[in-house]
C-alpha cells in the first residue's frame, strides 16, 4: 500500500526524502515552506501543491504522514501539530534542540500512538546494517572509537566574512541558527546515534570541546563515553583538510569496534553523495584469522531509510525503529556539551524507556 505525505520544509535536504519517496511510489501531495519560492520548485518537481502553512497540509484529510525537513528549531511545533493532527511523521535529525523538546516530542507521539520517525538515515547504510548484524561474532566488546571528521574548509584560522560560520558580533551564526550547533550537532549527532544503535546507551560522558574566540559554535567535541560494551571515544572535528578520508575528498567518518573474537570497521562515505560514493565494512574474524572487506553499490541511506519508515507507517505500525530514536540521541549530545562546559565527568540521566 502506498501513502500520501506532506514535506514541510523544501531547503537542501529535503530533495534527498522527495528523491527516496518518489522511488517507492509515495504521493507527496504537499511542498510546504515558509519561503514561497522553496516550496514553488519543490511542488514543480514533485508535482506537489505548494503552502506556507503547515496547517493546510494537516488539515488534509489524504495526508498519511509528514515529512519535517525544516530548521532544528521548528521541529517542536511542527511535529506537536501533526502528532495532534493524528500524522504520522518522518523528522529530520537533530530531533529537537534540546532533550527536553525532543522529550516532550516523543511522549505526544507515544500517548497518542503516532508512528514516528527521527530520520538517522546512516543507521541505513548497508554497511552499518551489516555491522549490526555481524555484532554478536566480536564476542565480548572491548573498546570503540567513532569518529566524524568533516571538510568544513578553514575556519580554524580566521572567522569567515560570511556564510554558515560567521557569528556576527553579539549575535549567532548560519550554522547554529539552522542546525541548532556547530559539529557535534551536525556531524556528532550521527555518530552519537550509531553509538546508541551498536553499543547502547552510555552512562557516563567526559568531553573536550573547542569554541573558538568571537564564535558561538564548537569546531571540536571529543568525548570519552562508558557503556555496557566498553569504552567508546567519540570525536566530531570540523576541518580544514582536503584529502584525507578512504575516498580521498576530506570526508573521514568511521566506526571501529574491538571484541574479543574480532573487530568491525565501518567507514562512511560522504553524506550528500550516496548514489556515488559507497560505504566499507572490514570484518576481522579471530576464529579463522582473516580480514573481510564488504564493499556495497553507492545508494542512497534516505531512500533505504524512507523506504522502511514508509512500510512501517502504511501498516501503522513501529517496527523498523523506535519513537525514542531522536530523543536518545539529543539526550546524549546534551551530557557531551554538559561536560565540555564543565570540564567534569557527567552521569547521563535517561528519563526514557531504554530501546534497542
Ligand atoms: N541527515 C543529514 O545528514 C542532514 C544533513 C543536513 C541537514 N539535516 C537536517 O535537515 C534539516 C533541514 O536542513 P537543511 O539543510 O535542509 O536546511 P535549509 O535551511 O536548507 O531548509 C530548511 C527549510 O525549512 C523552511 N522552514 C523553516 N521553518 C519552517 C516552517 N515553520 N514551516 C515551513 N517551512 C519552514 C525554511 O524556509 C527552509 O527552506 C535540519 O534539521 C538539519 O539538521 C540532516
Amino acid at each position: 500500500m502506498s501513502i500520501t505525505v506532506g514535506i514541510i520544509g523544501c531547503g537542501n535536504i529535503a530533495r534527498f526524502h522527495g528523491d527516496g519517496l518518489a522511488r517507492i511510489g509515495a504521493r507527496v501531495a504537499w511542498a510546504c515552506d515558509l519561503d514561497a519560492a522553496a516550496s514553488a520548485s519543490f511542488a514543480q518537481r514533485t508535482g506537489a501543491r505548494a503552502t506556507a502553512d503547515h496547517r493546510q497540509v494537516l488539515a488534509d484529510p489524504t495526508v498519511d504522514a509528514v515529512v519535517i525537513t525544516t530548521v532544528s528549531r521548528a521541529h517542536r511545533v511542527l511535529c506537536l501539530d501533526a502528532i495532534a493532527a493524528g500524522k504520522a511523521v518522518i523528522c529530520e535529525k537533530t530531533l529537537a534542540e534540546n532533550p527536553d523538546d525532543a522529550l516532550a516530542i516523543v511522549r505526544a507521539a507515544e500517548a497518542a500512538g503516532t508512528v514516528f520517525f527521527t530520520s538517522y538515515m546512516k543507521r541505513f547504510i548497508p554497511a552499518v546494517e551489516r555491522a549490526k548484524e555481524l555484532m554478536p561474532r566480536l564476542g565480548r566488546i572491548i573498546a570503540s572509537n567513532v569518529r566524524a571528521w568533516q571538510p568544513w574548509g578553514d575556519l580554524w584560522t580566521a572567522m569567515p566574512e560570511s556564510g554558515l560560520g560567521h557569528t556576527p558580533p553579539g549575535g549567532v551564526s548560519g550554522v547554529v541558527r539552522a542546525y541548532g550547533g556547530g559539529v557535534l550537532t551536525c556531524g556528532g549527532s550521527h555518530i552519537a546515534d550509531l553509538v546508541l544503535h551498536l553499543l547502547g546507551r552510555p552512562t557516563r560522558a567526559y568531553a573536550s570541546m573547542t569554541v573558538l574566540s568571537g564564535r558561538d559554535y564548537d569546531l571540536q567535541a571529543t568525548a570519552l563515553l562508558e557503556t555496557a560494551n566498553g569504552p567508546v571515544t567519540l570525536s566530531a572535528i570540523a576541518h580544514p583538510l582536503s584529502r584525507i578520508g578512504f575516498l580521498g575528498d576530506g570526508w573521514d567518518e568511521r566506526i571501529e569496534i574491538i571484541g574479543t573474537r574480532g573487530t568491525l570497521e565501518v567507514r562512511s562515505s560522504l553524506w550528500d553523495d550516496p548514489e556515488h560514493k559507497a560505504s566499507l565494512l572490514v570484518h576481522y574474524d579471530e576464529a579463522t584469522g582473516t580480514s573481510t572487506e564488504h564493499r556495497f553499490r553507492p545508494e542512497s541511506p534516505f531512500a533505504r531509510a524512507d523506504a522502511a519508515f514508509v512500510a512501517d507507517i502504511a501498516a501503522r505500525s513501529q517496527r523498523v525503529q523506535s519513537r525514542w530514536t531522536g530523543y536518545e540521541a539529543d539526550e546524549l549530545l546534551a551530557a557531551i556539551t554538559r561536560s565540555a562546559r564543565s570540564g567534569q565527568a557527567v552521569a547521563i540521566d535517561w528519563r526514557s524507556p531504554a530501546v534497542s
